[in-house]
């Protein structure tokens, strides 16, 4: 396959640039002689970077974040689960980070990372995504590959993406939407992010990788890139496809996710121990998949993603029910574990105002450093609200300041010492803690994740 000779030798954007067919590009990726850039080096795009390195590439990493440009400079991770070797062994093979966009130019493809968070309104905010295309473009060169690979709602790739980079690249490029690429055109696709952040059952490689480009070109160029990485490559027709896959997997979680958080409250009040339902139900060999529930949803994806679809879904008209319901139900959990406590102090002769409680876990889910949208810091901020003194100790934060909804400014507090509380209340269920000595020790333990399973006492109230 050719890329289409439409253009004349003269074409200023074949100064730079060398004339090559798909599959010489292609070729070059085999062998590893294409440059590659990741923009946005955080819980994705710094793995991924890892990745192409570990397979070969000289791979470009860029960031806004000085601190974070600066780190990798010094051969350090940021990220607790990432050891600073892989970045020592990736600065070997020419792994370089950066903030400077000029060098776009020397890449044949790069992949956006950056984040798609929610505005105050739980709208979409696209403004990462916008401002990366911004500056990407006017280092765009025709030929080159552009990978969306941040979560956010169907029809971004096409109708965002591209046309800022075709406005701001100065040599009027366009995005390839034919059978072929033109000379002056560039491919575009989108490839969702599937990491699950703690979870090693899989390794990276074996998760299936779903990529949908823009034209059969982009598809084809997408498709070789992270076939260098992955096991098995799954294309689709389109980047909305591509798009929509991942607010569908996410969604399947959420509602899941909701229901059984629904069950639980039901099944508290029947005095029936929801976590042994999961587990017979779950030696069911077909038909059910397992979902656990919890003290409210955290992470940059299932409290966000289903409502950028629902956010587009209004654009046709559409209301997705299923969705709003997830969220209603789930959103509604930290204020079901903060009445609990609420309630389970009474039972011992105390207020809420004015009790000290130790929040166990302030992470989003065990044994990992992220604490986006952690329903612990909804938890503290109530549990504050109604005068409780707060304490927090997590084995991966020794201090929670400013985010995007709180500002906490709080200190780890030592493990240990829970007498001195009156309650001490499991939001997130760190392996590492010895929850038989947190029972025997404290006076009153409030356990949303189940890690006391196992261990029989009357101090324990399950929520
Ligand atoms: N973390 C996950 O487990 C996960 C899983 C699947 C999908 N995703 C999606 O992947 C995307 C990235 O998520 P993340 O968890 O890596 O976010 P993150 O916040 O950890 O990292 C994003 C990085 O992008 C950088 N950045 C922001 N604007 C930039 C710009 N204009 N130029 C260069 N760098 C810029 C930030 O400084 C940050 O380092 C999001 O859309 C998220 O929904 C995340």
């Amino acid at each position: 396959m050719e890329f289409r000779k439409e253009q004349t030798e003269g074409n200023s954007i074949m100064n730079n640039n060398v004339i090559e067919t798909l599959d010489t590009v292609c070729a070059r990726i085999d062998r590893r002689t294409a440059r590659v850039g990741i923009i946005g080096l955080g819980y994705v795009g710094l793995p991924l970077a890892l990745l192409f390195s570990e397979q070969g590439f000289r791979v470009t990493g860029f960031d806004i974040d000085d601190r974070k440009v600066s780190v990798l400079g010094q051969g350090r991770s940021y990220i607790v689960r990432i050891p600073s070797t892989e970045i020592q062994s990736a600065r070997q093979h020419g792994f370089t980070a950066t903030s400077d966009y000029s060098q776009i130019c020397d890449l044949d493809a790069v992949i956006i990372c950056v984040p798609t968070p929610l505005d105050d309104f739980h709208q979409p905010d696209l403004s990462y995504i916008k401002a990366t295309a911004e500056a990407v473009a006017p280092h765009l060169r025709a030929g080159k590959l552009i990978v969306l690979e941040s979560t956010t709602y169907p029809g971004t790739t096409e109708e965002v993406l591209a046309p800022i980079l075709e406005k701001g690249n100065g040599l009027g490029l366009k995005a390839a939407r034919g059978k072929e690429a033109a000379f002056d055109e560039f491919c575009i696709a989108f490839s969702p992010e599937r990491e699950d952040p703690g979870n090693d059952s899989v390794a990276r490689r074996d998760i299936p990788k779903v990529v949908g480009g823009l034209n059969p070109t982009a598809s084809e160029l997408a498709a070789t890139l992270y076939g260098t990485i992955f096991n098995h490559v799954v294309r689709v027709s389109t980047p909305a496809v591509a798009e929509m896959t991942k607010l569908l997997e996410n969604i399947y979680r959420c509602v899941n996710i909701a229901l059984v958080n629904e069950l639980k409250l039901l099944a508290l009040r029947m005095g029936i121990d929801i976590w042994e339902v999961i587990r017979a139900a779950s030696t069911k060999p077909f038909g059910f998949q397992p979902f656990y529930p919890g003290p409210g949803l955290g992470g940059h994806c299932i409290p966000i993603d289903p409502f950028y679809l629902s956010w587009k879904a209004k654009e046709f008209d559409f209301h997705t029910r299923f969705i709003e319901l997830a969220g209603e139900i789930n959103a509604a959990m930290p204020y079901s574990v903060v009445g609990t406590v609420g309630s389970a102090l009474n039972q011992n002769k105390k207020t809420l105002n004015g009790a000290r409680i130790l929040v166990l876990g302030v992470a989003y889910k065990k044994d990992i450093d992220d604490l986006r949208e952690s329903p612990a810091l909804t938890i503290i901020e109530l549990l504050q609200k109604q005068g409780a003194q707060v304490s927090y100790h997590d084995p991966f934060f020794a201090h929670v300041g400013r985010g995007r909804h709180y500002d906490l400014n709080m200190d780890c507090a030592e493990l240990g010492n829970f007498e001195r509380y009156d309650c001490a209340l499991i939001v997130t269920d760190h392996s590492d803690y010895d929850y038989e000595r947190i029972v025997r020790e404290s006076q009153l333990v409030i356990d949303t994740r189940n890690a006391t399973h196992g261990i029989d006492s009357p101090k324990i109230v399950r929520c």
